[in-house]
């Protein structure tokens, strides 16, 4: 529940807001429910794009946004007329006071909802409730519009996400075909040729 080292995972980079939307909306088609992404990078790195991208993919076209009672903290996400799935967007650049407060908020039972996908931004937060077998992704700001997208698995589970992901982005969308790609070795990451 910590932490973890990183299995496998890609380099991306992206070149526009709508290359992040389209990455995330790929992701949101083919993460199994129950499973959680953790978003790190700094404030306007695209984490929130890169979000709405998943939410897309996950509920489109009958996606609606569910009022909460910590709308700082959580938007949820779902599908007009339905209950589930539900997306379960988190911010918790304003969470002071960690796990604790991350209960205390109510925000536990969202990792709890198996007919829900769950992303953190601002994991470094709240690094203690994170599962250990999670999806990371680290959006790093290279030139205005163009961002570095590591995505990383530390675990089975997520590790199977980030290969079905990559597999799609290189096999179709005329969108992501300029998009370089570049595998993490291990822990060590591989910028690769003409990334940022
Ligand atoms: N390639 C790109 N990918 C994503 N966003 C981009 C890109 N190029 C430019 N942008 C712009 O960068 C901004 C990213 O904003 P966003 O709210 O997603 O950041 P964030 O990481 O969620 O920040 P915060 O930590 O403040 O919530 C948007 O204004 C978006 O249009
Ligand atoms: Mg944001």
């Amino acid at each position: 529940m910590s932490d973890a080292t990183p299995r496998a995972g890609y380099t991306l980079q992206t070149h526009a807001p709508e290359e992040t939307e389209a990455l995330g909306r790929l992701l949101g088609q083919s993460t199994p429910l129950g499973s959680v992404i953790a978003l790190r990078g700094q404030l306007g790195a695209g984490k929130t794009v890169f979000v709405r991208g998943i939410a897309l993919g996950l509920l489109a076209p009958d996606l609606i946004e569910v009022t909460s009672p910590t709308y700082v903290l959580l938007h949820v996400y779902r599908r007009e007329g339905a209950a589930a799935p539900s997306l379960y967007h988190i911010d918790a650049y304003r969470l002071d006071g960690g796990g604790a407060a991350f209960e205390g908020a109510g925000l536990k039972e969202c990792l709890a909802d198996t007919q829900g996908l769950v992303c953190i931004e601002w994991p470094e937060r709240v690094s203690e409730v994170l599962p250990a077998d999670r999806l990371e992704v680290d959006l790093e700001h290279c030139a205005p519009t163009e961002r570095r997208v590591r995505m990383m698995a530390t675990g089975e589970g997520s590790a199977k996400v980030v290969e079905a992901l990559v597999h799609k982005a290189g096999s179709r969308s005329q969108l992501l075909s300029n998009m370089k790609v570049a595998r993490i070795g291990g822990a060590a990451i591989d910028r690769g040729p003409g990334l940022c």
